[in-house]
Parts: C-alpha cells; structure tokens; sequence
C-alpha cells in the first residue's frame, strides 16, 4: 500500500486527446489525475473552465483534483463541484475570504483544498485547516508546466507540525521530478503533481512511457 499519492498533471497532456491520455495514466499507476485550471487573470495562462472539466469527468476512474488558479473563485464553485471534480483547491491569495471559500467548497460535497503560493508563508492557512482536506504547497510560481522547483521544504515541514493529526494531504505542485520527489517527501509531502516529468517523451501511442516516469517518482 503505497502512502504517496501521484497526481499526473494533464496540462503537459496531448490536448487533442485528454480522455486516452487520462486513462493512460490511470492504467500505468496515477493516483490522482491534476487538472489545472488557469484564468488569466490570478495566473498568465489560460486553460480550461467547467465544460471541460465535465467532458473529462467520464474518463477518471481515480479522483479528479481540481486545482483552481482564479479570482474570483467563488462564482464558479458550484459549477466545478457539479462537473464533478472530486478535490476543489482554491488559492488563499486568491480572494480576502478563504474561510468562506473553503466552507464553499465543503458545502457541495467535494474535498476542499487550499494553496499556497511561493511567496506565502504557512501561517496563512493557520486557521483554516479544520475546513480543509489537503493542502497545496507551490514549488513554482503558478502558471505553467516545465517550470523549476523551488525549494519549499522548510514551509512542508512547518505545515506538517501545524496539521498534526488532522486527515490532511500535504500536496506539492510543480518541478517535481525523480530528483525533487524524495526531498519533499521527506519533509512530509503526501501527494505530488507532476505534469512535464510523467508527459516528457511521451504520447498516447507509446503511453508506457508514462508508467516508467511515474515509477521513477
Ligand atoms: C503550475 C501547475 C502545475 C503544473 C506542474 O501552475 O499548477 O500543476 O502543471 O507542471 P510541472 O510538473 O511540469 O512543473
Ligand atoms: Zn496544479
């Protein structure tokens, strides 16, 4: 029983063909499957909205993790609750009201999940993590796929004590490869995303490659 989660992050996917690429990942061991949702606006970049989301949710046979980079967030909840996302995580930087954010998200059933962005510290979620059930830790700044990982491990292990023994994943997104994956675990990451280092050399037609990338994690 393996305790890390793995969550393939489908923005470095073939965007022609997210339903083989979703179920080729589950094949070859994801845990998870990362959507990221860009607004251009809260992030540089743009992706996908809630039609999407639905239209990938019958090819996820795992847990659809929604990841949100926008603002305003609360709008647009109950639509990626009802396109079935099965983890909502919403930026703390994006809107004054996480609290109400997070009670938000609980209220339609799914999994809340806060972030945080590089530049914010862990005592910003202080106080919300008995309304959440994951935590998201920043190892990039949010916006792309491909980027470096930098290094947040002394905020992972503060979050670590601050949890304690509530049932909370600590995730961490961006740059997370097989030489960054054994650090933040070590610090006490239970959940890692990971969209160039699983997608790189790969394509629907040869998608073993994705169980040997995954593997690697
Ligand atoms: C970054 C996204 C990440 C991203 C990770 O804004 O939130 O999920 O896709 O991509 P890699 O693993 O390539 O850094
Ligand atoms: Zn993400």
């Amino acid at each position: 029983d393996r305790r890390i989660k793995i969550a393939p992050s489908i923005l470095s996917a073939d965007f022609a063909d997210f339903g083989r690429e979703i179920r080729a990942i589950e094949e070859q061991g994801a845990d998870w499957v990362h959507v990221d949702v860009m607004d251009g606006h809260f992030v540089p970049n743009l992706t996908f909205g809630p039609p999407a989301v639905k239209a990938f949710r019958p090819h996820v046979s795992t847990v659809m993790d929604v990841h949100l980079m926008i603002a305003p967030v609360d709008p647009y909840i109950d639509a990626f609750a009802e396109a079935g996302a099965d983890i909502i995580t919403a930026h703390v930087e994006a809107g004054p009201h996480i609290h109400r954010t997070l009670q938000a998200i609980r209220a339609t059933g799914a999994r809340a999940g806060v972030a945080l962005n590089p530049g914010t510290p862990a005592e910003a979620v202080a106080h919300v993590l008995d309304l959440v059930d994951l935590v998201c830790v920043m190892t990039v700044n949010p916006g792309f796929g491909g980027q470096s990982f930098l290094d947040m491990t002394g905020k992972i292990r503060a979050l670590r004590t601050m949890i304690g023994d509530r049932p909370v994943h600590i995730e961490v997104d961006g740059g997370v490869t097989p030489e960054t994956a054994p650090l933040v675990a070590r610090a006490g990451a239970d959940a890692l995303v990971a969209g160039s280092a699983v997608f790189k050399g790969g394509s629907v037609a040869k998608a073993g490659v994705y169980g040997e990338n995954i593997r690697a994690i």
